[in-house]
């Protein structure tokens, strides 16, 4: 029987090392840009009624890339959509920069799984829409978004329009589109869901890439386990700092009829 280890002498999963441990310090001690507390969220009414997310509470701190894992359906979706105002929740708070989330803004930018730029404007004008509305004059507008497609190598598709473009090519436009109005956080659901396995390994690493340039919160959706242990654990230096939270965010049991 000496052969087999025995689980009473295995460390605990729930134990961190030393260094995982200062590094959490290190990510806790800076600014609180998302908190969310006792958030719960309902659909339907009496017997019908289901529950969508119940007493979900976190933090994302500045320069965070915070990664929430789960099966379909157990609430991720309705979480991201909460967080951007996009949906009521039934109680709980959501505070950005301690201030209340009631609606959708600006300072929160988002990515979907599906292809959402503006197919009647070109690649440079769907990245300067945001600046436009955000009271950008044209000109400037037009630099910035010259910009933000350098940083994405995407600069020569200036003037081609979605359909031109390759599913890869769409969300990395999609990614600087929601970034050029210098959210305080990048809200993203499942955004590379629709990628064929390499194009989705690149986007990783395009996303990883920018994160570590600019001053941006990330919290990242998605259904993957290896995705968000890939995003999450790339946290390599004093700047970004990103973990992953596994996140069971109800039984999804109690969800399948
Ligand atoms: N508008 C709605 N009305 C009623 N039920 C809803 C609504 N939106 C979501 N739900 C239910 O809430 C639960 C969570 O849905 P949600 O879309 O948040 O899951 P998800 O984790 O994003 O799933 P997936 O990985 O498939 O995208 C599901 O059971 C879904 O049916
Ligand atoms: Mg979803």
């Amino acid at each position: 029987m000496d052969q087999f280890i025995s689980p009473a002498t295995l460390p605990s999963y729930l134990e961190q090392a030393a260094e995982v441990r200062a590094r959490f310090a290190r990510l806790k001690a800076r600014e609180v840009i998302l908190d969310v507390q006792h958030l719960s969220k309902y659909f339907g009414a009496g017997p019908r009624r289901m529950t969508a997310l119940e007493d979900i509470n976190f933090r994302t701190h500045r320069r965070e890339f915070l990664c929430v894992v789960g099966p379909s359906g157990c609430g991720k979706t309705t979480l991201v959509r909460i967080l951007a105002g996009l949906e009521e929740k039934d109680s709980g708070h959501v505070l950005l920069q301690g201030k209340a989330v009631t609606e959708p803004s600006s300072d929160r930018g988002m990515v979907f799984q599906g292809y959402t730029l503006f197919p009647w404007l070109t690649v440079k004008k769907n990245v300067m829409f945001g600046l436009e509305v955000n009271g950008h004059g044209r000109h400037e507008a037009g630099q910035q978004a010259l910009q933000w497609l350098q940083l994405i190598g995407l600069e020569k598709f200036a003037d081609a329009y979605p359909h031109q473009l390759s599913g890869g090519m769409k969300q990395r436009v999609a990614i600087v589109r929601a970034l050029a109005n210098q959210p305080r956080i990048l809200l993203m659901d499942e955004p590379f869901g629709a990628l064929d396995a390499q194009t989705r390994c690149r986007m990783q690493a395009h996303l990883l890439e920018i994160w570590r340039k600019i001053d941006i919160t990330i919290v990242f959706i998605t259904h993957d386990l290896d995705e968000a242990i890939f995003l999450a654990d790339s946290g390599d230096d004093d700047e970004a700092e990103s973990y992953a939270m596994v996140a069971r965010l109800t039984d999804v049991a109690d969800n399948v009829e």
